[in-house]
């Protein structure tokens, strides 16, 4: 885990004087008006019906954020902007795998999700269906969701690298009949066959769905179409110059779902309002991020997961900035691509995870020392923990010693960030994330909910609501209420938690220390143990599975999956492979185990339950505390020793 350490570091001067937010008195400001205070995030946005009420606790914990206001995200990302005489300002900045650039202006982003969501309706999208979009870092990618938000049907968007089954069970638990795909797209130089994914999932869906496919790869895969498939550039070409006037939607009304990993073997389908979720997304990218219309600002979070629906696509493309989007990966075709991309593009924000830090660092500082990265004024992290010397290197080899970082502790739950440091007025202290954003109620409590002592462990949870939360789960509002509201709240007084331990120091910074339940962050991906296991006891031999977090250099944590085998057989490397594969298969190739150790059995205790802290401690090779309680200690050497030959 990673302590914070003493050191401080002040935003420089010539940050401070051009900030977006620069008064200190922002957080009393806040605290004095609270609820109203968040009137000022809506006010960053255009409503076509302004509303009746900031909040609505009538229903808590269904909280209702600006109802009555009647908005389009679409025509505030895009239209409102044109009107505004920036349509010749650049809004999507795209970098290909294969050094392909292509640049949208406000305008042509407004002619092609204009022609894209006339599309979806001539095939049937109405409001309220949920489009599902299983895409790449293409520019397709946010125009399918710009095109969806503009018509009123909520997206699902499925990161690209999901296996088939998993893309399956998010379209059939969201009821979702369309699909947004391509063909393929690029791995490190090679053609990757995308569609046959998506075609092996739509076979186990016991119903039609109409399918658009993107032609990523120029033909070079074979694109054969079946009768409801339909090639999204022949629509586009069918429906040219077509506009179709944005839908206003109510501001509780879903924008969309994204799904996330919990601690039961089913992904949680978290909802999205379309007012609150914007507002904040905008507001947070204006406070935190700093952004401005004429930045040129990246995100290298793929929009696959949360990061880059609020901070590549909504909350950039509110502000009117120039949002870019990298298709590839940071090594290749060399390391030094990222600061590449920098310099040619003169990047003002740029917004990555501590695990790629880490990668950079092992690199080595000359990838970055050979260009010109002097366009950047801001740096931010998100996604895990960062330590204190991933923190620094960042600061001086990538800001060169005069960029604020900010620290952002956010969730796919929460819409946007909650915990950081305002990059023109707080100190920062690396490692440690900062003090709750203004007007966000977040604190570390102790197991009773009271407030927890500096510096002793905590949970972290947030004591009001914000306008980006989540409003429920997607068909499961009882699960909402079990997991998020129920282990803190007391009677009308309603607590979210948010699953990870924390600590805070005197001047009320917050240190996250991580998630406290079974959920694994590997790479700053969200991953549930209970999939994982579920995937690897399907394997025909496996009798027994459980999937722990161990400490890894570069990814943060990796998984370490414990396996028991029938008594029938003995464990071998085709079994390891199988089991490999079986997670591929269900959730995608970024969780992959890094290490599968067999053992006879798994350690128990006397009521039968699974030690998994022991499991932690031997993955992370240590000191395995009091034993005594096990059923079965004489399993605890024989798996030391497994690993070991691993
Ligand atoms: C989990 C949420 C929302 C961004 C991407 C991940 C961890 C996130 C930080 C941070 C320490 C962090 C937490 C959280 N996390 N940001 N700055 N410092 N930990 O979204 O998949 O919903 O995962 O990421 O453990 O609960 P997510």
């Amino acid at each position: 885990m990673a302590p914070s350490s003493d050191e401080r570091y002040e935003p420089p001067e010539s940050f401070v004087e051009q900030a977006n937010v620069s008064d200190p008195g922002i957080y009393d400001e806040f605290e004095e008006n609270w609820p109203d205070c968040w009137e000022r995030t809506a006010d960053l946005l255009d409503w076509d019906e302004q509303y009746d009420q900031v909040l609505d606790e009538s229903d808590a914990p269904f909280y209702e954020w600006f109802p009555g206001g009647r908005l389009n995200a679409s025509y505030n990302c895009i239209d409102r902007h044109i009107e505004a005489g920036q349509k010749s300002h650049a809004a999507l900045k795209w970098e290909g795998k294969r050094r392909e650039t292509r640049t949208y202006t406000y305008q042509d982003l407004y002619g092609e999700v204009n022609e894209l969501a006339a599309a979806l309706r001539d095939l049937g999208v109405e409001e309220d269906d949920v489009v599902t979009i299983y895409l790449p870092m293409i520019p397709e990618l946010p125009i399918a969701m710009l095109a969806c938000a503009r018509i009123g049907a909520p997206h699902s968007v499925v990161f690209a690298g999901f296996s088939a089954d998993a893309l399956a069970t998010r379209m059939k638990s969201a009821d979702s009949e369309y699909l947004v795909t391509c063909d393929g797209y690029y791995r490190r130089g090679n053609a990757f066959n995308q569609k046959s994914k998506a075609d092996n999932a739509l076979m186990g869906l016991d119903r039609q769905v109409t399918t658009v496919v993107v032609d990523r790869l120029g033909r070079d895969l074979d694109h054969s179409l079946d009768d409801d498939q339909y090639d999204y550039e022949e629509l586009l070409l069918t429906h040219a110059g077509t506009t179709v006037s944005p839908v206003a939607r109510d501001a509780e009304d879903m924008l969309f779902l994204m799904y996330t990993s919990g601690t039961t073997g089913q992904p949680k389908g978290v909802i999205h309002s379309t007012g609150g979720y914007l507002a904040y997304a905008a507001w947070t990218s204006r406070a935190v991020l700093d952004l401005k219309p004429e930045d040129t600002y990246w995100c290298s979070a793929d929009i696959g997961w949360i990061t880059g629906h609020s901070y590549t696509v909504y909350g950039p493309l509110a502000l009117g900035t120039t949002t870019l989007l990298y298709e590839g990966t940071p090594d290749y075709p060399d390391r030094s691509r990222l600061w590449e991309i920098v310099e040619r593009n003169a990047v003002d924000v740029f917004y990555t995870a501590p695990t790629a830090i880490r990668a950079f660092m092992k690199w080595g500082q000359e990838y970055p020392a050979d260009y010109d990265l002097s366009s950047l004024r801001l740096l931010g992290t998100v996604g895990e923990p960062i330590n204190p010397r991933a923190w620094k290197w960042y600061y001086k080899h990538i800001g060169g010693e005069d960029c604020p970082i900010v620290d952002t502790w956010w969730q796919t739950e929460t819409g946007g960030m909650m915990v950081s440091t305002l990059p023109g007025i707080g100190t920062m202290k690396p490692g440690s994330a900062g003090p709750p954003l203004p007007g966000i109620g977040a604190r570390v409590v102790s197991e009773d909910g009271a407030p927890i002592d500096p510096g002793e462990r905590g949970y972290l949870v947030a004591d009001r609501p914000w306008p980006g939360m989540f409003r429920t789960l997607y068909g499961n509002d009882g699960r909402y209420r079990e997991e998020y509201w129920e282990p803190f709240s007391e009677g009308d007084d309603w607590v979210y938690f948010s699953g990870d331990g924390a600590t805070i120091d005197y001047e009320g910074y917050i240190t996250v220390l991580g998630r406290v339940d079974d959920v694994i962050n590997v790479s700053g991906h969200r991953l549930g143990t209970m999939e994982i296991e579920s995937a690897i006891v399907g394997v025909p031999g496996v009798a027994e599975a459980a999937v722990v977090g161990g400490q890894h250099e570069t990814n943060g944590t990796a998984i370490y999956a414990y396996v028991s085998t029938d008594h029938s057989r003995d464990p071998d490397e085709t079994l390891r492979e199988r089991i490999v594969e079986s997670v591929e298969d269900a959730i995608g190739p970024f969780a992959r185990p890094e290490a599968v150790v067999f053992t006879p059995e798994l350690p128990k205790t006397r009521s039968g339950k699974i030690m998994r802290r022991l499991l932690e401690n031997i993955a992370n090779r240590e000191p395995l505390g009091d034993t005594s309680t096990l059923r079965n200690p004489e399993v605890v050497g024989e798996i030391e020793a497994a690993g070991r030959d691993d």
